[in-house]
């Protein structure tokens, strides 16, 4: 690379238009797409499609709802020119989809051309010559007038043809090759002599599809192109005007909005934005940016994920994981702020049909193009407490306290630290069942009994016979509920050292089976510290009481963890930390 003094390279001359009016412009309604994949988007690929795979291609575009569809170069080679005959001879084009085919303007292939749209219903004629200062220079050594003689006679071939062509309504595109790279003036004064040739009319106009066909400069840059192109042009209401942008500098779909506010009423791409080089237009990517601004793109994307693997099957490309709406990653949130935010938004949703999609950091609701929640929050080291408590209630219909969550969290973000990765939902739920659920060493509730006084709900008689410490004993305690008579009976025992602060329980409906689940909180008198425990089970009542016996062996396994070069791992030395 040179450095500093750049001299291999110029900037992009700006197009003098002072009172541009397209910055203050907005797009108001979708344009009409044409698909380009079977002809551009096939000559850019290393095995180019079959007629099988084109067939396929087609009728998913079909199914999407593109009207247009350019179906190959039939003069170029045998398999496009079959392949369009296949479309014809077995009625496989919808009576609404109009077929495109692409010719240079040269006259054997304009004819070849013709063969190949005979007994079409209707179709588009699409001529093309490159028109650019550069090719006029090395390719082909003709001036100007000479490069717009190419066009003209190309035209008046096409239109002597169409008159001879019974049966089929042929509709006319000219494209200036490289557009985008000509003198504004020229390509003007070519369009403008093709319409003369072609004599287009209101009701049956011209498209004139003017190609960034290299992008060589910003987005407005082509914007002003077409700004200037539109109110400069002759009778502008008897053409359509089509974009058809490539991507070189990674701004295709900028520079297609740009140019649509500055009155292109046409759009030529690709799905995903394949196509030669960095590619076509991406039209998905720049169908649901309308659909997230609230216009109808008139295309349907609601299976996006099962047309991402049909594009992939037939094409053999792939779509990248960071790609606008289809990519892997992009309903996936890493960082832990993102995700509690996302986790709020979703919570606070209007659940009625229709109602405006306001969730932070999702420009789209992923379920609208056919994409789950499933995969908008994964945990890592860098994660934050509202993922992991989002992965826990969305997958397992776990809903853990509030106060619960920092502790849990903090217990992940070191697993996944120690694996430098990423953690699956499964593995989130198996370290929380490690954690907190059902711990049953060194104390076990082996049996219980809970008596009430007919006319005293709230007093309850609690006897049970536990196992501590690999030992039998029966205890016996008072309270207004199983739990603190439990925690009474463990008292009474000399089995406790702690005050209970906290209690929750829910149900949780997985499948068919309902279980409950409780959590516990306790606080340790010795260090004030507080420790949650677990349960889930069948019996909502002895969920709360296997969590207060979970919630005890966690604080006695902390301290013993904490002080484990201090504390002998004897029966003696566990009575002394914990009086359980
Ligand atoms: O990119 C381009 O200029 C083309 C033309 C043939 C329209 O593909
Ligand atoms: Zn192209």
């Amino acid at each position: 690379m040179q450095k500093k003094n750049i001299t291999k390279y110029k900037p992009f001359p700006v197009v003098d238009l002072p009172d541009r009016q397209w910055p203050s412009r907005t797009i108001e309604k979708a344009p009409a797409w044409c698909s380009v994949d079977l002809r551009d988007g096939n000559q850019a690929l290393a095995i180019p499609m079959n007629i099988k795979e084109k067939l396929e291609l087609f009728q998913t575009l079909v199914r999407i709802g593109i009207k247009e569809i350019e179906v190959g170069f039939p003069s170029a080679s045998d398999t496009e020119f079959s392949f369009t005959r296949t479309l014809i001879e077995n009625d496989l084009i919808p009576p609404d989809v109009t077929i495109q085919v692409l010719v240079q303007a040269r006259e054997h292939l304009i004819h070849r051309t013709f063969e190949a749209i005979k007994g079409a219903r209707q179709a588009i004629v699409h001529l093309y010559n490159s028109i650019n200062p550069l090719q006029r220079r090395v390719t082909f050594g003709l001036n100007r007038d000479q490069i717009k003689e190419i066009a003209i006679k190309g035209t008046r071939l096409v239109k002597e043809l169409v008159r001879k062509t019974g049966g089929t309504h042929i509709k006319f595109q000219y494209s200036p090759e490289s557009f985008s790279d000509t003198e504004l003036d020229f390509s003007l004064e070519v369009c403008q002599a093709v319409m003369e040739e072609w004599e287009p009319t209101e009701e049956e106009p011209i498209i004139l599809n003017l190609p960034a066909t290299v992008e060589l400069a910003t987005p407005n840059v082509h914007a002003d192109q077409i700004e200037w192109f539109c109110r400069n042009m002759k009778e502008r209401s008897k053409a359509i005007i089509s974009l058809h942008t490539h991507n070189d500098r990674g701004c295709g779909v900028a520079a297609t909005e740009l140019s649509l506010m500055a009155g292109a009423q046409r759009v030529e791409g690709t799905l995903f934005g394949n196509g030669e080089r960095t590619g076509n237009l991406d039209i998905v990517t720049t169908a649901l940016n309308l659909y997230t601004q609230g216009i109808d793109p008139e295309l349907d994307f609601s299976g996006l994920n099962a047309l991402r693997r049909d594009y992939e099957r037939i094409t053999g490309m792939t779509v990248h994981e960071r790609h606008p709406y289809a990519g892997d990653l992009v309903f996936t949130a890493f960082s832990g702020s993102h995700q509690d935010a996302i986790k709020k938004g979703m919570d606070k949703m209007d659940a009625s049909p229709g109602a405006p999609w306001q969730v932070p950091y999702l420009p789209i609701d992923p379920e609208d193009i056919g994409r789950t929640y499933k995969a908008i929050i994964r945990i890592n080291s860098q994660s934050g407490k509202g993922g992991v408590a989002f992965i826990m209630e969305r997958e397992f219909g776990l809903e853990l306290p509030k106060k619960m969550h920092p502790e849990f969290s903090a217990v992940i973000n070191k697993i996944a630290d120690q694996g430098s990765r990423e953690l699956k939902p499964e593995e989130i739920k198996e370290a929380f069942d490690r954690e907190y659920l059902n711990l049953n060493r060194p104390l076990s509730l082996n049996a219980y009994q809970i008596q009430t006084p007919p006319d005293d709900h709230r007093h309850i008689t609690f006897s049970a016979e536990i196992l501590y410490q690999g030992e039998k004993r029966n205890i016996e305690g008072q309270g207004n509920g199983p739990i603190s008579a439990f925690v009474d009976g463990l008292d009474l025992a000399g089995l406790k050292d702690f005050h209970l602060t906290d209690f929750r329980q829910h149900s949780i409906t997985t499948g068919s089976s309902a279980e409950a689940v409780a959590y516990i909180e306790i606080q340790k008198e010795k260090d004030k510290s507080f420790i949650w425990g677990a349960s889930i089970d069948s019996n909502i009542e002895l969920a709360g009481l296997k969590a207060l016996v979970s919630a005890c062996n966690r604080a006695w396994s902390t301290e013993r963890r904490d002080n484990k070069d201090s504390f002998p791992d004897n029966n003696e030395a566990v009575a002394a930390v914990f009086k359980l």
